[in-house]
């Protein structure tokens, strides 16, 4: 109930009406809802064989111990502790380059802001979407060399519940803020930036004293525009991604937000728009004709017009600017 209240109150003027489905979208999205299925039960299976796997590698190294005479089995014990020591500690000396990373970008990282204040728009599933996508974008983040220094603003009710239960949030080198960027970064609005695919204005460059937002929203686009109208109605700028520049797609240029930071982080690394595109947004949204690139992860589903699991995105590669 109060969960219900405080989703009430986070309401804004922002909000349009959402657009019905069309045929087509609806089509879409049986698609998309058969593919979801389709890639837990493959979730599933993949966990089970894990299982299955580590059983068979316990019962195979129980069978090696019992084969062994006691000298070789001391032996074979203490080189299986000898790697797993060695691995730990080079997973430790990783971890310690993170939080120095991560650390350093607080300072002087190219702040990001994930907008999380439209819960009151998503179900429970599209908050866990979203909650998925910042916990995938955090870790990519991390493992970057010039990371991003990123916030999660307007963090309140149930999108702050969801991330609270992911293990170790509490830890993440990372801002969250209950209130939302515009009061807590008001001494900055002239540097504010909403990245929004409905902007007229095209980034061409990073600017480091400018911030980022993005809007932590996962809705299949059934608020079309509704960052574009914040922003306007906030008097903040807004730019798009020159995704044009360097793809053609046949439908919407309106990326998950995974999608969108991962471009970001990519471009402070390389400082190369086509590189970054090309390695996050997934092969199949591309044609095929890209498939000399490297391929990004696929968290997340491009978020096209009717469906955001428009599997067949048609796009060609524009002929380069430089
Ligand atoms: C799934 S989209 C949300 C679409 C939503 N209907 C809207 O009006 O923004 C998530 C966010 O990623 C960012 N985004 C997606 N595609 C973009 C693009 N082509 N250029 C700039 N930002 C983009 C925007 O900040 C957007 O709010």
């Amino acid at each position: 109930m109060e969960e219900a209240k405080e989703n009430q109150n986070d309401k804004s003027t922002f909000e349009a009406p959402p657009q019905p489905l069309s045929k087509n979208a609806q089509k879409k999205l049986l698609k998309q809802q058969r593919f979801e299925a389709k890639k837990a039960e493959k979730k599933a299976q993949m966990k089970e064989q894990k299982r299955k796997d580590a059983e068979r590698r316990r019962k195979e190294w129980d069978g090696t111990l019992a084969a062994a005479s006691e000298d070789e089995r001391q032996r074979l014990i203490e080189s299986r502790r000898e790697v797993r020591k060695e691995r730990m500690e080079k997973r430790s000396k990783e971890r310690e380059r993170k939080i120095e990373r991560l650390t350093k970008a607080k300072e002087i990282g190219q702040k990001i802001v994930i907008d999380l204040e439209f819960s009151h728009l998503m179900s429970s599933t599209e908050i866990h979407s979203l909650v998925q996508q910042i916990m995938y974008c955090y870790a990519v983040n991390g493992r970057c060399t010039s990371p991003g220094h990123l916030w999660l603003t307007g963090c309140r009710g149930e999108m702050e519940q969801q991330l609270q239960r992911l293990p170790g949030f509490d830890k993440w080198l990372i801002e969250k803020e209950s209130q939302s960027y515009i009061e807590a970064l008001q001494d900055q609005k002239q540097n504010l930036v909403y990245l929004t695919a409905d902007s007229e204005y095209v980034l061409d460059d990073l600017a480091s004293e400018k911030i980022y937002i993005i809007g932590g929203l996962v809705d299949r686009n059934r608020w079309k525009g509704i960052t574009m109208k914040k922003a306007e109605e906030q008097g903040i700028q807004t730019a798009k991604l020159p995704i044009g520049d360097y793809l053609k797609m046949s439908s919407s240029q309106v990326l998950t937000v995974n999608q969108v930071i991962e471009i970001l982080i990519k471009f402070l690394e390389t400082r190369d728009w086509k590189a970054s595109f090309f390695q996050v947004i997934p092969q199949r949204k591309r044609c095929e004709s890209d498939n000399e690139e490297n391929q990004g992860a696929d968290e997340g589903e491009c978020e096209s017009n009717d469906d955001q699991g428009d599997t067949k995105k048609h796009c060609i590669e524009a002929p380069s600017s430089d």
